[in-house]
């Protein structure tokens, strides 16, 4: 065959083969066979070496012609092809009252649905909301909080220690300390934030957790203050009229220090002794549920912040937010709080 028939030929080939391209990926092997690397055009112009050297110039010319027509015939059936798809789309009969499919919308987490709640609470009556640090000095943590290194107390905050003096923080208490050395009085404050204990977990306890830190400091504070905000947190967040429980209780930095109990949310007994005959899985039947800590800022913290203990007074309080959560939404295992499962965020949002 003579170069010339060859081309023809080849061309004869192409639009066979493109007539039979049903769709742009068998139109795009077509163009590989033919104008690929190693496809026949190649096979073609490597025959050129065959020639005689006068006749070369022309038979690359007649193969560069042929190449360009090729290419030509080939984009032009991808236009076809392209056209086609579009058309049959828009012939496609679509059925605009067909329900849609419902977009799966997040919803916020109900641990920060408390803290947000929370802490809105305590802004509307002028407290300010700071965050700090997850990862504190151990003064922050314990020094400046009155819990000098060899006090039994620092046992009961174990946590997770990233050198000899640094540890992930056990509670949000250090903001209390930052802020009052940043601040003189008067002080309102709530410190949401993560803490971290080096505690088995169980449906109770988690090793990480979220805090709600509250702190008043001026003239004239007294237990009537922090007993009067946290009976409206525990509305706030429990609806009713809630009651709040104190029990003596002890930490360094507060003296008196009091554990904080609400009416349970479940039986609602508290302190009514006719209501809190029949057992409740939620307090136990005893009427109550616990919060947190509390009581009044301790002499030594408000000293070591070089503020005058004789003129200023104040209270602070940290509850536990997965605890909060447990008895606001009735769930049996406080790990579900950190699983991530749709079928349980979704039920409370
Ligand atoms: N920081 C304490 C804890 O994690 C809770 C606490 C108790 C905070 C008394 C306070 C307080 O501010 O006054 O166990």
């Amino acid at each position: 065959m003579s170069l010339t028939e060859n081309l023809a030929d080849l061309q004869q080939r192409l639009n066979d083969a493109i007539g039979a391209a049903a769709d742009e990926q068998a139109l795009e092997s077509v163009r590989v066979a033919f104008l690929g690397r190693s496809g026949d055009v190649t096979k073609v112009r490597r025959s050129i070496g065959t020639l005689p050297a006068s006749e070369r110039r022309d038979a690359g010319k007649a193969i560069n012609d042929a190449v360009a027509a090729m290419e030509a015939r080939l984009d032009e059936a991808h236009a076809a092809l392209q056209a086609r798809a579009f058309e049959s789309e828009l012939a496609a009969s679509i059925d605009v009252s067909f329900p849609a499919i419902p977009p799966k919308l997040g919803s916020i987490h109900p641990v920060r649905r408390i803290i947000e709640q929370s802490c809105a609470y305590f802004a509307a009556h002028g407290f300010a909301v700071v965050v700090g640090p997850e990862a504190e000095p151990d003064y922050y943590n314990f020094d400046a909080l009155n819990i000098p290194s060899d006090h039994p107390a620092r046992e009961s905050f174990d946590s997770f220690w990233l050198s000899d003096t640094m540890l992930l923080r056990p509670h949000t208490s250090p903001m209390q300390i930052r802020t009052m050395q940043q601040h003189r009085p008067p002080i309102a404050i709530v410190a949401p934030g993560k803490c971290f204990r080096r505690d088995a977990v169980d449906a109770r306890h988690l090793f990480q957790f979220h805090q709600v830190e509250g702190l008043l400091v001026s003239e004239g504070i007294h237990f009537g203050h922090l007993k009067g905000m946290l009976t409206g947190l525990c509305r706030e967040l429990f609806g009713g009229d809630q009651r709040v429980r104190f029990r003596p209780s002890y930490f360094p930095f507060t003296e008196p220090s009091a554990e904080v109990d609400t009416t349970c949310p479940k039986c609602k007994a508290g302190g009514t002794p006719a209501l809190r005959k029949s057992p409740c899985n939620m307090c136990g039947g005893s009427g109550w549920i616990e919060l947190g800590g509390s009581g009044m800022v301790h002499p030594n913290v408000l000293r070591e912040v070089g503020y005058d203990p004789e003129r200023y007074s104040g209270w602070a309080f940290g509850f536990g937010v997965e605890r909060l959560g447990l008895s606001r939404y009735e769930v049996d295992d406080i790990r579900r709080f950190l699983n991530s499962d749709p079928d349980f965020l979704t039920q409370l949002s």
